[in-house]
């Protein structure tokens, strides 16, 4: 099968975009050898004003795409492939980000066409190029499909490669992650304007805060409890709020968290 098109991406939402973008930043991959599927008209704009061809149809992608980034909403997934199927071959590659979805229930859909799937948990600070994604092979994707999907992924952010019976402790962790963060700003911010700031200045100083933090957790040798160490002096301020949240049960609080998005993951994949 000959592709007129290196890359295809099945839907052009906003992770579909932050890739692209990625890629088209970096150099990875050239508009021209882009082509993104989408009913939606505005999103379909959105990759034209990138300088990306698009179609509404997904059998004409997968006719011309010999690598397809599967980038529609999990319960969209079925219809969105039906299109393709007879289409589909073994010289396509897959590369799916759909939550909860696995390599095998991809292949099925294909069957008997022994297509090659890779699947990814990626998550949206790839949209400011600081994504984390992981990535798992199916039964008959290569290691080349692996580092091709790779690529793909490292133009936004950092991969990492894991097995794919981890990919729901995955989605807890770096998957959802960015939302707890996001949680533990508002926090600080209502901790803030408690303790008497104007709510645009608690607000800034709580986003600063874990920005700078984040920052000299990347650029330090130190682990995380150690820095928290050299922040807490002992009877100090630092101490306080940390003994406050230790007799509150946050870390335990955390964990647990963290293993109910685990348990969400494996039951949406059901
Ligand atoms: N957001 C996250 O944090 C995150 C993290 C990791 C993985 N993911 C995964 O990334 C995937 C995309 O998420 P997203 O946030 O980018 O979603 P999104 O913005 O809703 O994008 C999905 C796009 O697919 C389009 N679509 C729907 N049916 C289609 C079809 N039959 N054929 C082609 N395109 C179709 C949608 O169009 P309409 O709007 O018109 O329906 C929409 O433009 C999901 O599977 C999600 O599990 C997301």
């Amino acid at each position: 099968m000959a592709f007129d098109r290196q890359l295809g991406f099945l839907g052009a939402g906003n992770m579909a975009e932050a890739i692209c973008r990625g890629l088209l930043a970096k150099g990875v991959v050239a508009k021209e050898q882009i082509l993104a599927a989408d009913p939606s008209d505005a999103r379909r704009k959105v990759f034209g004003d990138l300088g990306v061809e698009t179609t509404t149809d997904n059998a004409a992608l997968a006719a011309r795409c010999g690598a397809i980034v599967l980038a529609v909403k999990p319960q969209h997934m079925a219809d969105a492939l039906a299109p393709m199927k007879g289409t589909v071959a073994a010289e396509h590659l897959l590369v799916s980000i759909a939550a909860g979805i696995s390599t095998g229930w991809l292949e099925g859909q294909f069957a008997p066409a022994a297509v090659r799937v890779v699947r990814v948990m990626p998550n949206t600070p790839m949209l400011a190029g600081a994504g984390m994604s992981a990535l798992c092979k199916g039964a008959r994707a290569t290691d080349a499909d692996l580092r091709f999907a790779r690529t793909l992924f490292d133009a936004a952010g950092r991969t990492v490669l894991v097995e794919e019976r981890l990919m729901d402790a995955v989605t807890a962790v770096s998957g959802s992650g960015p939302a707890y963060f996001f949680y533990f700003v508002e926090a600080l911010t209502i901790g803030g304007v408690e303790a008497g700031l104007p709510e645009a200045q608690a607000a800034e100083l709580a986003k600063a805060t874990l920005l700078g933090a984040a920052k000299l957790l990347a650029e330090s040798p130190d682990p995380p409890a150690e820095l928290r160490r050299k922040v807490t002096s002992p009877g100090g301020t630092t101490e306080a709020a940390l003994k406050s949240m230790a007799d509150g049960g946050v870390l335990e609080q955390i964990v647990w968290a963290v293993q109910a998005a685990a348990r969400r993951s494996k039951e949406l994949g059901k």
